[in-house]
């Protein structure tokens, strides 16, 4: 089986060719910490080749979410060296998800400062959950230029902080509506300065990012994860194809280790010319590795790698609720079905009592 053999993506080398994809699970600690518990979830899934964690915020303001974890302080980064200890420890190669949450997030648990974003516009259609159940989007705060700039530094100072925490590399979160994902769709950047406007204007904050965390990395250690035809949380684009076509095409100039590509998962027939399958449209530009994203089972993924089309899969729930997939696809074994009331909060209880086989 395919899914099962060794890879190198970037410069690192894999076990498998499965990937587990981050998923935040919020049972941090208020202060952003990870608990023991944390440290066995990833050891449990240490299976897996690849293990990108939940999205784990740069900075106080990233925060968007409660009892999500960070990489600003330095029990933050204690904590996780737990993490990734057992994970190598256990055979397998971990990234840390980065994470600004920008608009997506809201001022009841931001101590009353409002959310940031590229530009004064909120989120319709969908509400937040916050402390105080869920609440209607605010319209966030347009960030200064000089701002952006720092948000940048603060990517590349959580990047520095990742390497010290042990990771073998970093994935920016730049998918499913979160700030580079913001900035780079014109249904929600309309800003004028060197950051809007054009689509090369908007590629402008995730290419910066990256260039950063390459330089504190080096060559293939640095994913990114990209979401082209996902219109949640208001990300809505007049010409994705255009725009995801110029950003990954720049991303060649940069020694990327890979890139993290989410199928459509959500219905897009309003959207007539945006992209059904990500692959076809997008892998063909580049020269990194791909992981490919979104509903896959085993036959899809195996298909999918037999016919070229991506270097790895990643599974979400799956490896959720199976710590031991790999074993399981290998046997044909039947999968045990993942809880949706534990996904966020709460403490072991559909988080570390998944049962594995024997
Ligand atoms: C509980 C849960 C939490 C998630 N959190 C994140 C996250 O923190 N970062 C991210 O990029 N994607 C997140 N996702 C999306 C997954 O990474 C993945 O893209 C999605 O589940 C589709 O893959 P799947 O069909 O294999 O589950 C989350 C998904 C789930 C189920």
């Amino acid at each position: 089986m395919k899914l099962t053999e060794k890879v190198t993506i970037g410069t690192v080398e894999l076990k498998n060719r499965m990937v587990m994809a981050p998923m935040t699970r919020s049972r941090a600690n208020a202060d952003g910490i990870i608990q023991d518990i944390t440290v066995t979830y990833y050891q449990q899934r240490s299976t897996a080749g690849l293990i990108v964690t939940e999205a784990t915020n740069i900075s106080e303001q990233a925060r968007g979410a409660l009892f999500t974890p960070g990489i600003y302080s330095d029990a933050q980064v204690e904590a996780w060296r737990n993490v990734t200890n057992a994970v190598h420890q256990a055979g397998s190669r971990i990234f840390m998800q980065l994470w600004h949450t920008g608009r997506v997030g809201h001022s009841i648990d931001k101590n009353g400062i409002l959310p940031v974003a590229p530009s004064a516009i909120a989120i319709e259609g969908q509400q937040h959950h916050t402390s105080q159940g869920a609440q209607p989007y605010e319209t966030p705060r347009a960030l200064e230029t000089h701002e952006v700039k720092q948000i940048i530094a603060d990517y590349i100072e959580a990047g520095k902080k990742a390497k010290a925490a042990g990771f073998d590399g970093v994935e920016l979160h730049g998918a499913f509506g979160y700030l580079p994902n913001q900035f780079l769709v014109d249904g929600a950047n309309k800003r004028t300065d060197e950051y809007g406007g054009s689509i090369e204007n908007r590629s402008r904050f995730v290419l910066e990012i990256l260039a950063g965390l390459t330089e504190v990395w080096g060559a293939g250690k640095v994913g990114v994860k990209l979401s082209p035809s996902i219109p949640y949380n208001g990300m809505i684009d007049s010409d994705p194809v255009a725009l995801y076509s110029y950003l990954i095409t720049q991303c060649n100039a940069l020694p990327l280790a890979y890139l993290h590509l989410m199928q459509p998962l959500l219905p897009i027939e309003q959207f007539p010319h945006w992209s059904k399958d990500v692959l076809k449209s997008f892998r063909h530009l580049s020269k990194h590795s791909v992981i490919a994203n979104g509903g896959y089972q085993m036959e899809n993924a195996e298909k999918t790698l037999l016919a070229g089309e991506a270097d790895a899969i990643s599974f979400g729930s799956l490896f959720l609720a199976n710590p031991d997939l790999p074993q399981r696809f290998e046997l044909n074994a039947e999968l045990n079905a993942p809880d949706r009331s534990s996904f966020y909060g709460g403490t072991e209880k559909g988080y570390i009592d998944y049962p594995v086989l024997h």
